[in-house]
């Protein structure tokens, strides 16, 4: 059945629901502030098969010439037909997300519409945070923002530790196996919490890729270390690659994979260093030829959202220079004054774009970046920039 939030796929109308008015908030900027603002932002720390649902329409154009072309001399016409409903029923799949530990970011955003749609929602958190995570849900501190649709709260079944930066149990140095942040967590590794799910869970149909990290997100490119823009890479671009490596073949045919990226990749954002934007643009690049290799090899479609500048907690995080705003809230304010869109975003815009990837709705869309930013992509100048002054008047 189609709930309320699916709705606004189709009504055009993408009306942020009400998730954190603050986050309503969210790029060029004066370069210290974009710096220390750009670490938050990321250097926080750091369908079963979805098969076409049922009958549509009779838009069948059988006698068309150009379908008549397409012919093949087993079939007289190739059919157009495809059985679809204008509704998103997500009951029986499930869904891992990487990258949850609280209420503010894309992840949570991308679990609940997964969840109102019907979906069973398991997440991978990172080890310095679960507990804190796991503490909150346990208070009721993200219930405000679990409400679905019908009332109901999300329930997220179960959260695995999960260090995206490590592939298998050799890679964990013993500076991580000793530190105090992962004392009494093993199995965070992807090779084992993709062992994990399929132990408890045999195979899974959505994977959300929904975290980032840039120990030097501050640091202009032309300052990057070597160390610290592989580290971006790793935990941001890398990560996505090997989940895929490690839950494709857990992965239901009809089943797809969803990342977040950023306009950084393809835009100057100054401020957004570190790597990160290389890391974002390998990101992107990936999502492409993973598209085509996991398309032919389990019949998985890969996406990835740019989405637009919101407040996250690990963007809220980021340093400021005193008296100044955070690079995400002048990003946040940037994008109001310039883009087509002068609206807020909220996390449940993407939330709800990314559900329509993730459901059979899109069942042909593969290797798609899809921007969610209020068609800030769009703009080749900035409409509020003083050169505009007079312009604008
Ligand atoms: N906030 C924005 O404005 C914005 C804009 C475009 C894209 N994005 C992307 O959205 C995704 C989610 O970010 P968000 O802003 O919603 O913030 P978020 O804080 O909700 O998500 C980031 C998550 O990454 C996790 N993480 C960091 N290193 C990890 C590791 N090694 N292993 C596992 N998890 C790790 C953090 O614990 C955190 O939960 C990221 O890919 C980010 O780049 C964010």
């Amino acid at each position: 059945m189609l709930r309320n939030r699916s709705l606004h796929f189709y009504g055009k109308i993408l009306r942020p629901s009400k998730t954190n008015p603050s986050t309503i908030n969210t790029m060029m900027f004066s370069r210290n502030t974009l710096l220390a603002a750009a670490a938050a932002f990321y250097g926080a720390s750091s369908v079963s098969a979805f098969a076409p649902s049922t009958a549509v329409g009779n838009t069948v154009s059988r006698s068309s010439p150009a379908i008549y072309t397409q012919q093949t001399a087993s079939r007289q016409y190739s059919s157009t037909k495809l059985n679809m409903s204008s509704s998103v029923d997500l009951k029986g799949k499930v869904a891992f997300i990487a990258g949850v530990a609280d209420s503010s970011g894309y992840g949570w955003a991308i679990s609940k519409a997964l969840a109102d749609a019907g979906a069973t929602i398991i997440v991978g958190t990172w080890p310095p945070v679960l507990k804190i995570f796991q503490m909150g849900l346990k208070k009721g501190s993200f219930d405000d923002d679990s409400t679905l649709s019908d009332g109901s709260k999300m329930v997220i079944e179960k959260v695995y530790p999960l260090d995206a930066v490590f592939d298998s149990p050799d890679d964990v140095p013993d500076e991580i196996k000793n530190n105090k942040r992962y004392s009494g967590l093993d199995g965070y590794t992807i090779e084992e919490v993709a062992k994990a799910v399929e132990a408890d869970y045999g195979k899974i149909d959505i994977l959300v890729h929904s975290l980032a990290n840039g120990p030097e997100v501050t640091k202009p490119l032309l300052e990057t270390s070597r160390k610290g823009y592989l580290a971006a890479s790793s935990a941001s671009a890398y990560s996505a690659v090997s989940l895929l490596q490690k839950f494709g073949p857990i992965m239901n045919e009809g089943g797809n994979m969803l990342s977040l990226t950023y306009i950084a990749s393809e835009k100057v954002i100054p401020g957004y260093g570190g790597g990160m934007s290389s890391a974002k643009a390998q990101l992107e690049s990936d999502t492409r030829v993973l598209a085509y290799e996991a398309g032919r090899k389990w019949g998985v479609r890969v996406n990835t959202i740019s989405a637009g500048p919101l407040k996250s907690r690990a963007a809220s995080a980021i340093g400021k220079e005193p008296g100044q705003k955070t690079f995400i809230e002048y990003a946040i304010d940037y994008s109001k004054a310039n883009a087509p869109l002068a609206q807020d975003l909220y996390n449940d815009d993407v939330g709800n774009s990314g559900m329509f990837l993730c459901s059979p709705l899109a069942r042909t869309i593969t290797g798609v970046t899809l921007y969610v930013d209020n068609g800030l992509h769009a703009m080749g100048m900035a409409i509020d920039s003083e050169s505009m002054s007079d312009r604008n008047q």
